[in-house]
């Protein structure tokens, strides 16, 4: 079990389990965070309690949380650098977020953006949504977070875990540390194959564990423009950014010069750039295969992460009960 180290930051970041990796999401989030653990001290969670609030059918939720833990390990984040666990192995959160919820007046859930964003897609809100950044502050504090990598999307929800625990510390005393987000810029732009930010939601996205023949079909439908074959080509693109991605710095010269002269193909970009994506996780392929097949190993490792965080967890709750004056009988 790693030790902990006071002087190291606490990084803490959640994943909602959501079927299936892409480039957006590892580009974006999960090697920024993953890079985290060799300094800081990380912790890492699969928030099943968050996707519970779209209902999702039971079946499909356990196997996306099962899918989600095998991708992060087989990505490279190492259970003994981390305490890594799913969400609700440690329902001690939930009994933060009750009480943080009664530290939280309806105006700053009404002013989320993003259950304004799900309502004006037409989603009929139940309570779990309306207070799901109370839940996500529950996550933030109970842990002593000093730091919480997320994309810009996110950020109001820091800004409200913040606000929320201002108000807590100043009705009870200083009992939580306040957070500041790390906002990944990456994450706004990886592109997906359509040019938008590239998100499940758009259908756009190159999964990175998916069917090789998915892969490919997804790369060579990259959209491009129809600048002529003997004209030179521009490189504030989807195809040359996400080349990039895979690319040292003498290939994206060597592209770079391509797209100058004329002559250059997009159909052989899209294929160098599929062997690329395929060459890069070759060895991310194989070892997430090797995890899947070994459940009672995933489990060993979530038991021992969940432990880990309960520790934790139990600390911070006891000094919130005795706070706000709770749990009388530990006390008596
Ligand atoms: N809401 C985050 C997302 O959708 C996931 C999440 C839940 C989270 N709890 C968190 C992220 C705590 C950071 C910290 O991406």
């Amino acid at each position: 079990m790693q030790k902990v180290d006071k002087l190291k930051k606490r990084i803490l970041s959640g994943i909602q389990p959501s079927g299936y990796l892409h480039l957006g999401n590892y580009f974006g989030m999960m090697s920024k965070m993953i890079e985290h653990q060799d300094h800081d001290d990380l912790f890492c969670f699969i928030a099943d309690f968050h996707a519970l609030t779209v209902n999702p059918d039971p079946k499909i939720l356990s196997s996306n949380v099962y899918n989600a833990v095998c991708d992060f390990i087989a990505l490279g984040l190492s259970p003994d650098k981390t305490t890594f666990w799913v969400q609700s192995d440690v329902p001690e959160v939930t009994e933060l977020a009750w009480i943080l919820s009664s530290c939280t007046n309806l105006g700053l859930m009404d002013r989320s953006t993003t259950f304004k964003d799900k309502i004006s897609k037409g989603i009929k809100p139940n309570m779990g949504l309306y207070s799901y950044p109370i839940l996500m502050a529950a996550d933030i504090l109970l842990f002593n977070s000093n730091l919480v990598p997320i994309g810009k999307d996110q950020k109001q929800h820091i800004e409200i875990a913040r606000d929320i625990a201002s108000k807590f510390n100043a009705n009870y005393g200083d009992v939580f540390v306040l957070p500041e987000p790390e906002i990944v810029e990456k994450t706004q732009l990886i592109p997906g194959i359509d040019g938008q930010k590239m998100s499940k939601s758009y259908n756009n996205t190159i999964p990175i564990f998916g069917d090789e023949v998915v892969i490919r079909k997804n790369v060579m439908s990259i959209k491009t423009d129809t600048t002529p074959i003997n004209m030179p080509k521009n490189k504030d693109t989807t195809l040359f950014y996400l080349y990039c991605l895979f690319a040292n710095d003498s290939e994206k010269l060597l592209l770079s010069k391509k797209y100058d002269a004329p002559g250059l193909r997009y159909g052989d970009v899209k294929l160098e750039l599929f062997q690329k994506i395929m060459d890069y996780f070759a060895p991310y392929r194989k070892e997430r295969a090797l995890l899947h097949s070994k459940p009672d190993y995933i489990k060993d490792i979530l038991n021992s992460g969940a432990e880990k965080a309960k520790l934790i967890a139990s600390q911070t709750l006891d000094k919130v009960r005795t706070s706000t004056g709770l749990g009388i009988a530990n006390e008596l």
